[in-house]
């Protein structure tokens, strides 16, 4: 990629619609253009079957666009194979959903070496990367409990660790807290957004709750599967290189 160019977007889509499969087929994306740069903290906001959750998995290469073009760090998804794209997904992109989806019969700290483990790293240089996660989201005196032993803001931090563990690029989280009181709702933004902001990681919340939506940088409402504004309220958290074209 040129130095100086548009390197700082790590995300990009390209008309992309997304029409599912049926009778009648339902076209849940509608013309979707938009980029999102290193460091940002974005919300997708919107009410139920808006198109959210499309949009994310679309974003967190789970699923593939019906038409148009979404860029993965600069390379258009469309010209990947499945092990390419599951190989890009695992190095650059961490996931956090609502159902915390961490592993019954695997410890607080199994759970979160368990991405390390998939990715072929030696035990010896898992640990201290698990134990810095776990200390950084407050759970160090948990890591031998069952994730039955502990509470659901628990549950969630293990989760945004195990998210964080590999040190990815981009954090995608769909309706984080959306299972947790509005205490632990906000503990758990904050540990996500601060996280981030120190590491210049890359937030997009899908969230259909306005108290969070007003704790980020960007708002991208999204309407019928169109979005229907894209608002920057606060500068975001990188360096700009202007004129950088
Ligand atoms: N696998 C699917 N097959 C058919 N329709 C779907 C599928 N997934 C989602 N939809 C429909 O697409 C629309 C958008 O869904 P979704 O992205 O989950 O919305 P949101 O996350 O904003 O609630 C909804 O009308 C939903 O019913
Ligand atoms: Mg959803």
């Amino acid at each position: 990629m040129r130095p100086g160019s548009a390197s700082d977007v790590v995300l990009k889509m390209e008309h992309v619609t997304k029409v599912y499969e049926g009778d009648p087929p339902f076209r849940a994306l509608d013309d979707i253009s938009l980029e999102i740069r290193r460091g940002e903290i974005i919300s997708i906001i919107g009410p139920s079957g808006s198109g959210k959750s499309t949009l994310l998995h679309l974003l967190g290469c789970l699923d593939k666009p019906s038409g148009g073009e979404i860029f993965l760090d600069g390379q258009p998804v469309s010209k990947m194979d499945d092990n390419g794209l599951a190989r890009a997904r695992r190095e650059t992109i961490g996931f956090v959903f609502q159902a915390f989806n961490l592993a019954p019969t695997l410890n607080v700290f199994q759970n979160v070496e368990l991405p390390l483990i998939i990715r072929g790293l030696p035990p010896e240089a898992r640990r201290p990367l698990v134990d810095k996660h776990l200390a950084v989201v407050g759970l160090s005196d948990k890591a031998r409990n069952m994730t039955s032993q502990i509470s659901g803001g628990q549950k969630q931090r293990v989760a945004v660790a195990r998210s964080l563990v590999t040190s990815p690029k981009i954090l995608l989280a769909d309706e984080p807290t959306g299972n947790l009181d509005s205490k632990s709702s906000d503990e758990v933004i904050q540990f996500i957004m601060g996280l981030c902001k120190e590491r210049a990681i890359t937030v997009i919340f899908v969230t259909h709750d306005p108290r969070i939506a007003g704790q980020t940088e960007r708002q991208i409402r999204i309407l019928d599967g169109k979005i229907e504004s894209d608002t920057i309220t606060k500068p975001a958290i990188r360096k700009h290189k202007p004129g950088g074209a």
